[in-house]
């Protein structure tokens, strides 16, 4: 157990509370102008820390992971998604890695609906509409959308944030379908009243809202690949609330653009912070740049986690949140 406070480098701006205890509790180095880390600046981060603070937008891939000093011991990441940490790499090193799962799953399943409901009833649109002062009082005709109730929803990936989606999207009166890589518990399945498809294609070519809720891994790369997407029906909406890489970005736009689907939602891209061009001109998309999970609430709990998995080490405890590469 080490006797100084160690050393935590923190690779961006975190929420003020945040980085006020890390100051108490840590020999903490902030990020005060919250610019992005080179590979180079997070090469050095490593060499110098004991513990790294990431965030999504490093990437901590074996190159960087060889850079690390021994004293490096814990990548206790602000975040939940880790594919931008090369877990094996840090794990063989003797690197534990840590996350922030639970706290954002509310803010991400609120964020997914009012996706759902953005693109289907066309609320963007319309509030940009009466901006452009092109509102000349109510039509029978204009501005209509899509009802949302009595459809169907499939999501795919049913841990935390695909169940909260199912249980806010029963409360408007849609069916809950799911594709998994293995059902949901009985107690869960009843609740929700939701119909299994071990079938992923079989799935998409009978919904009316899809959902990706499931992490990037290899393994969910391109899930959605043009051939998939094309299963979609014409009138379906998509939404990406997850990571932008499991869907084919340029195929979903060239089809879009075609009018094969009916509209998409999507807070994440492919290369982010880079959106496919083609997106940018579509009417029948509603774009968000990467903040399902930006409450004030949320982003201090998950500073939180990141400090109580740092602590936990600290004390010589295993931190509760290590991410295991089995789980990927
Ligand atoms: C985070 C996210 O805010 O937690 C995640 O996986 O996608 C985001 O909502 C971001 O990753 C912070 O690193």
């Amino acid at each position: 157990m080490p006797v100084r406070k160690p050393k935590v480098v923190v690779t961006r701006r975190l929420p003020d509370p945040v980085e006020t205890r890390m100051r108490e509790l840590f020999d903490t180095e902030l990020n005060i102008d919250d610019t992005p880390l080179s590979a180079e600046a997070l090469g050095a981060a490593v060499a110098r820390a004991d513990v790294l603070v990431p965030t999504i937008t490093d990437r901590i891939d074996a190159s960087v992971i060889a850079k690390a000093g021994d004293k490096l011991k814990l990548i206790a990441n602000f975040g939940a998604g880790v594919d931008h940490i090369d877990v094996a790499a840090a794990n063989a090193r003797g690197i534990t890695v840590t996350n922030t799962p639970g706290v954002l799953t509310d803010d991400t399943a609120d964020m997914t609906m009012g996706l759902i409901m953005a693109v289907a009833r066309r609320v963007v649109e319309g509030a940009e509409a009466i901006q452009r002062g092109d509102f000349h009082g109510w039509t029978p005709t204009w501005m209509l959308g899509r009802r949302i109730g009595g459809k169907r929803l499939g999501i795919i990936g049913m841990g935390r944030i695909g169940q909260a989606l199912a249980r806010r999207a029963r409360a408007f009166g849609i069916a809950i379908h799911y594709h998994n890589r293995k059902p949901v518990s009985p107690r869960i399945a009843e609740e929700l009243e939701a119909t299994y498809w071990e079938s992923l294609d079989q799935m998409l070519a009978r919904m009316d809202f899809i959902s990706v809720n499931c992490p990037h891994t290899p393994a969910t790369y391109h899930l959605l690949s043009a051939r998939r997407l094309k299963l979609i029906r014409p009138h379906a909406f998509l939404i990406n609330t997850a990571r932008g890489e499991i869907i084919d970005e340029s195929a979903l736009a060239g089809m879009l653009e075609a009018g094969e689907i009916a509209g998409a939602g999507l807070d994440v891209f492919e290369h982010e912070p880079a959106v496919n061009p083609k997106l940018l001109k579509l009417p029948n998309v509603v774009l968000l740049p990467h903040m399902s999970s930006a409450t004030i609430e949320g982003r201090v709990d998950m500073g939180e986690k990141v400090i109580v998995n740092i602590r936990t080490w600290m004390d010589g405890h295993k931190p509760p949140d290590r991410v295991i590469p089995s789980m990927l």
